[in-house]
């Protein structure tokens, strides 16, 4: 039923409802008490129709006031929201582009995560090729050091030629008189009638071998001659001290052949008489922390003091500066004043061991240049 039919009912159920009480109260007052009460019944009944209806009505009054404030609210509602919806709307644009971004972002990583990996193969490339380099250097720095080495080594020899050549010509100026001295030896040790012992090759020179005789010849006393070395100037040593009359001459020699031929041309020339040749054998020896093949001393006679220490051995192919242990190893056998020949004294290694004695001993003086030996003087007063 809707609103306008139940007002209707309502106002009719009000008029019966009150014309009921009305009839009633008229039938009370006749005394009609039957009519009366149905009338009263009637208004009653009435009544609660009415009373429903009207309650029926405020409900829809209320309905309809409620349904009004709400569609109200509902407006206040929206319109309040309006901003707060443009807003989400601006947050899901702006979570939106985000996370484009972070597509974007994510793209560019995957693509700087193959550039590193260019990068980390650079990088290996990059340390190979330094490593490379690096070698390169060394080999480099090494090879200059060789060159180096080799331009000294260059220089050495080419000094040791210029000295051999300067003492190539020299000695072609010499020849005559050093004939002339060989000759006047000969006479004076073995007559005119025999030949010296042959010089050259491996033995020394005529100069060396006439400064040995003439040294021997001329000393004060009848003279002791240490030699390491033994050949040729074994045999002229020998037949010098023969014609002194005196004096001993002790010959080292570490290879048994040669010992051999020495011995063989002493018993030619018959002076074996004023020799000890002694076998010693080169064996290594430590001297200030460097080490030497150099001969074995042990046999050299103790009760003997030199005057004369000639150094011709070992060879140079023995190793660097072969006879440098001559000096040290020999000073306390020297006389004061004896005189030490080192042979091969154009060589490099003979040079410097000159030098090093010079250094090393103050009572070592130079007492004369020979053509490829030099003569030196021990003053044992101021060593
Ligand atoms: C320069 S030689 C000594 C020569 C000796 N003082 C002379 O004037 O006859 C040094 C050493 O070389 C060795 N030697 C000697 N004659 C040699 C030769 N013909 N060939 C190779 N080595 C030799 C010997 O061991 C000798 O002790």
């Amino acid at each position: 039923m809707n609103l306008q039919r139940s007002r209707t009912v309502y106002r009719a159920l009000l008029v019966v409802a009150s014309a009921a009480v009305v009839i009633a109260v008229i039938f009370a007052v006749l005394d009609r008490g039957a009519v009366a009460v149905a009338m009263f019944a009637l208004a009653i009944l009435a009544g609660i129709a009415c009373a429903h209806f009207r309650l029926r009505l405020v409900l829809a009054a209320v309905h309809e006031r409620s349904e009004s404030t709400i569609s109200r609210n509902r407006t206040i509602l929206e319109e309040r929201l309006q901003p707060f919806e443009a807003r989400a709307a601006a947050s899901m644009q702006f979570e939106n582009d985000i996370r484009e971004v972070i597509g974007r972002m994510d793209g560019m990583l995957v693509g700087l995560g193959s550039h590193s990996e260019v990068l980390r193969g650079i990088r290996r490339d990059t340390s190979r090729v330094t490593g490379f380099a690096e070698g390169q250097e060394r080999e480099l720095s090494s090879l200059n050091g060789k060159i180096a080495s080799l331009a000294d080594r260059n220089a050495q020899l080419r000094s040791a030629l210029d000295e051999t050549s300067r003492v190539a010509r020299e000695n072609l100026e010499r020849i005559p008189q050093a004939v002339e001295q060989y000759r006047a030896m000969q006479a004076r040790l073995v007559g005119d009638s025999i030949a010296m012992p042959p010089i050259g090759g491996w033995a020394m020179t005529a100069s060396s071998l006439t400064e040995i005789v003439a040294r021997v010849l001329d000393a004060e006393k009848h003279p002791n001659v240490l030699e390491l070395g033994s050949g040729i100037s074994t045999v002229w040593t020998s037949l010098a001290l023969e014609h002194r009359g005196g004096g001993t001459v002790v010959s080292l020699e570490h290879e048994q052949q040669f010992l051999g031929d020495t011995a063989s041309s002493l018993r030619a020339y018959g002076s074996s008489k004023r020799v000890r040749l002694i076998h010693a054998p080169l064996k290594r020896l430590e001297l200030g922390g460097e080490e030497f093949a150099w001969y074995d001393i042990g046999r050299i006679p103790h009760d003997l003091k030199f005057d004369l220490l000639v150094v011709d051995g070992p060879p140079g192919a023995a190793g660097a500066l072969t006879r440098y242990p001559a000096l040290p190893m020999l000073a306390d056998r020297l006389n004061p004043g004896a005189l030490i020949l080192l042979d091969d004294t154009i060589r490099p290694e003979e040079r410097r061991t000159i030098d090093r004695w010079s250094k090393e001993f103050d009572g070592v003086v130079l007492e004369r240049r020979l053509d490829k030996a030099t003569m030196l003087r021990w003053n044992a007063a101021t060593s």
